[in-house]
């Protein structure tokens, strides 16, 4: 099987978050953009591409990885509608995803040290990342959450 994560995000949309890392940032109602045949669960509701999570309703605290490719700005501008809830994106941040959703909307953003190596749905880690990531944090529990993580990184308060 192939573990390397390459650059060719737009096929390989089943990469998932490291549980460890998304258990650093605590309790998570929702994952909008989970797997069909999840190894591993981030939060209690989870909706999978058979639901597509784009059109339900969210509620509470979101947890999203979004799919990567071009409606990633889907997922990112309906998060930050909801105002609650923490995403991970490469840290693509020229884009205008980032300028329409992120740099003027988010509360905090945390750039992660080194490259995170992402799970397959196998439930085997990958090699490492194509692309550095950053988390977003939407909602001022949340930025306190990340700024809190002990996630290795640097923190940035977009709200100062
Ligand atoms: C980058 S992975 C992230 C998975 C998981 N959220 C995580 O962080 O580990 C994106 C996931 O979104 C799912 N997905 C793609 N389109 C979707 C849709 N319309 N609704 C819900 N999930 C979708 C894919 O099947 C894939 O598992």
């Amino acid at each position: 099987m192939d573990t390397s994560f390459e650059r060719s995000e737009l096929t390989k949309v089943e990469w998932l978050t490291p549980p460890e890392l998304v258990r650093k940032l605590g309790l998570f109602d929702l994952d909008p953009c989970s797997p069909v045949n999840a190894p591993f669960l981030h939060a209690i509701n989870n909706y999978t591409i058979e639901d597509n999570g784009l059109t339900k309703v969210w509620e509470g605290r979101v947890y999203c990885t979004p799919p990567y490719g071009k409606d990633m700005t889907l997922w990112l501008s309906k998060l930050k509608k909801h105002g609650n809830g923490i995403a991970l994106t490469f840290a693509r941040t020229e884009t205008k995803c980032f300028f329409e959703n992120i740099w003027d909307n988010a509360d905090a953003i945390l750039f992660v040290k080194g490259r995170i190596k992402f799970y397959h749905v196998s439930g085997i880690q990958g090699a490492s990342a194509g692309a550095p990531s950053v988390f977003i944090a939407y909602g001022k529990m949340n930025a306190d959450a990340l700024k809190n993580s002990g996630i290795e990184g640097r923190y940035l308060d977009l709200k100062l």
